[in-house]
């Protein structure tokens, strides 16, 4: 079974969806010269006699979207070719919420975590490192809990889509549960890397709800089981564990049928949630909305017409269109031109308004609560001191 394998190449600089080092790809330039052309042209040649197995010619290949640009995209959608469209996450739609991602440099979570001493970054969602010293996970946690947020323009318009009857799924990477506060039902989300809603005790597999987890992060106590004193943890996934079996019996069914597919905020590091690209129909057009571009294919593999991942500037494209900015901004733009744009707003201020009045009541209900709580408490601080 494939798991959340942590992405070692990454440290190195490597691009996941193609495993060669992305100073490598930035090192080689768009266009090669003619000599470096005619020789990989003869290799492509070769390998097509000799194995068979590369791509058709461009001139053999059908024309998936007419221009390789956002309009390009908002045509196909217009056109009503998109029936099936999947989306796939990463904490990029979640930043403006005031939620880190983890690789951005500066403000990423894993340039951040030096106060935890830990051997690497990433050692805080590692399931070995855990075993021996849950502690950082759990001061992380309660920093990063779910529901101190909003959900951005960009969960809405995910929400839009499904209204708009386009959306098959949504597969997420992120554990931070806004798909869900933003109104997308649970059917259509997939939570790669698992969620916060249930907790289990590492050693006798023990459940535990989401209230039982949260009063202890927030007491900042390592919660361990009533049972056995086993360690309790989220069920989210580490790198070494497996991803959710939902995960996999979704890809298989959604992907298939898949006719485009949208990536927002993610850099497309870790398998196997970044392979999952490859996995829609070659005709399905792919959309990235993030602030750099990601899960490209090597140049040489494009010219081989081998390989994985998207080919974004190569002129044999017709499907991959990157569009380089802020999520919200993309999914602002995107309902714009989709006619939907003032319903996008109107939603975000509605659901905004709406979070903000139960927090209030909520907080509200809380005080008079605690004001009770208060004498009875002086006293027993009185007691103590006598
Ligand atoms: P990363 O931090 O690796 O990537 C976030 C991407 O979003 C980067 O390419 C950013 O440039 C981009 N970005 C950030 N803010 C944005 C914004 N407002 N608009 C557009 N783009 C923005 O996060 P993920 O790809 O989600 O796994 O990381 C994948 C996995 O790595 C996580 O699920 C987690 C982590 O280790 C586990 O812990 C198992």
């Amino acid at each position: 079974m494939a798991s959340a394998e942590r992405e070692d190449n990454e440290t190195r600089g490597e691009d996941s969806a193609t495993g060669v080092s992305s100073e490598t790809t930035s090192r080689s330039s768009r266009h090669g010269t003619s000599e470096d052309e005619g020789a990989i042209d003869m290799i492509r040649r070769y390998l097509a006699e000799k194995l068979g197995f590369y791509e058709a010619d461009s001139e053999r290949k059908p024309k998936i979207l007419d221009d390789t640009s956002i309009d390009g995209i908002i045509k196909y959608i217009e056109e009503g070719r998109c029936k099936n469209l999947i989306t796939m996450a990463g904490a990029g739609i979640s930043t403006s919420a005031g939620i880190p991602d983890f690789r951005s440099p500066g403000s990423g979570l894993y340039h951040n975590l030096e106060k935890y001493n830990l051997p690497d970054p990433q050692a805080i969602f590692e399931i070995g490192f855990f075993r021996l010293n849950p502690k950082p996970f759990f001061t992380l946690a309660k920093e990063l809990y779910p529901g101190s947020f909003k959900p951005t323009v960009c969960h809405y318009f995910i929400r839009l889509l499904n209204e708009k009857g386009l959306l098959r799924r949504h597969y997420t990477q992120n554990i931070d549960t806004l798909e869900r506060v933003a109104g997308l039902p649970g059917e259509k989300i997939v939570e790669a890397h698992g969620t916060f809603h249930t907790s289990h005790c590492l050693e006798c597999k023990q459940e535990y709800s989401l209230s039982w987890m949260k009063e202890r992060i927030f007491a900042d106590v390592v919660p361990t089981c009533d049972d056995c004193n086993g360690v309790v943890k989220p069920d989210i996934v580490f790198f070494g564990e497996n991803l959710p079996s939902r995960f996999f019996s979704c890809v298989e069914k959604d992907f298939p049928k898949c006719d485009l597919l949208i990536i927002l905020g993610s850099s497309l590091a870790v398998q196997p949630f970044a392979s999952l690209i490859d996995r829609a129909p070659k005709e399905c057009p792919r959309l990235l909305v993030n602030r750099e571009k990601a899960g490209q294919r090597d140049r040489l593999m494009i010219l081989l017409g081998m390989g994985s991942g998207m080919d974004f500037d190569s002129e044999n494209n017709t499907r991959d269109v990157a569009w380089l900015g802020d999520c919200d901004d993309g999914c602002q733009m995107l309902a714009d031109k989709l006619g939907w744009g003032d319903e996008l707003r109107k939603l975000v201020k509605e659901e905004h308004a709406r979070i903000d009045k139960e927090k209030k009541e909520e907080a509200s209900k809380k005080k008079p609560e605690e004001s009770k709580k208060e004498p009875e408490e002086k006293k027993k601080t009185d007691s103590i001191s006598q």
